[in-house]
């Protein structure tokens, strides 16, 4: 099957030499990417900055800001069959970008911020996306509310969360622990393991569940925003 996944903090711009992000490590959706070639898939990995390398087999698309992973998702997204959009992207981004490096002149600085287009759920609305969706969930009180929201708003056939409130697992740990969360509202918490061995099984339980309609022939459930 072919996948896309969308990996690592997008950044947005301050000035020059400063930007916002989000905390973290990209480990998960790089190992997503490990995972799903080892199981003889082709992965189009689209990825913000990050230290870390991605594995050489997948077809990298970089990406900075939250915008930039706007376009290339969409320029991406036709003929895939599975999409996973595991990428801490920056909800907002400063309105206005300053050329020259902003020099601390006054007490307070007040940057007035902006909201990024939502990537993930657009896959469906206005993408057109019909094959498999899978999203994230980073979170930090009510998982099960939170997921199962964001499951359904964004129309996912799979949500895997995680409490980020624990400090041993989840951001910039090898570890994690994650809930399943399922369109039908059935659930499942997997033991913690290494991201990577998380992968594996993810990987297996995503090319498990039940195949969509393909992209060509659309989705009958609701029409595709103008
Ligand atoms: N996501 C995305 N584009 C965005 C924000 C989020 O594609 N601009 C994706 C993430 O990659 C993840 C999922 O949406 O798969 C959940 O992101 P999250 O930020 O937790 O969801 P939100 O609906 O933005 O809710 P919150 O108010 O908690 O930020």
């Amino acid at each position: 099957m072919r996948f896309l996944i969308t990996a690592v903090p997008t950044r947005e711009p301050i000035d020059p030499v400063r930007y916002l992000s989000n905390r973290s490590s990209g480990k998960m959706g790089y190992a997503l990417a490990e995972a799903a070639l080892a199981d003889g898939h082709a992965v189009t990995l689209v990825s913000g900055p990050v230290a870390i390398s991605p594995p050489p087999e997948a077809s990298l698309v970089s990406v900075e800001t939250a915008r930039e992973m706007y376009d290339a998702v969409a320029a991406h997204l036709p003929g895939v069959d599975v999409a996973i959009f595991c990428a801490a992207v920056a909800d907002y981004r400063v309105a206005s970008v300053a050329g020259e490096k902003i020099k601390k002149a006054e007490e307070e600085l007040d940057l007035r911020l902006v909201k990024n287009p939502d990537i993930l759920g657009s896959a469906r609305t206005v993408f057109g996306f019909g094959g498999l969706l899978v999203g994230f969930a980073a979170e930090t009180h009510d998982l099960a509310r939170h997921a199962l929201d964001k499951l359904r708003r964004k129309q996912c056939d799979l949500l895997v969360a995680n409490d980020v409130s624990r400090r041993e697992i989840g951001f910039d740990r090898d570890d994690n622990e994650v809930t399943l969360f399922f369109p039908d509202g059935t659930r499942e918490e997997l033991p913690r393991a290494s991201k990577r061995s998380l992968a594996d099984l993810l990987i297996a339980r995503i090319v498990a569940l039940p195949k969509q309609e393909t992209q060509e022939m659309g989705r009958q459930d609701g029409p595709p925003a103008a």
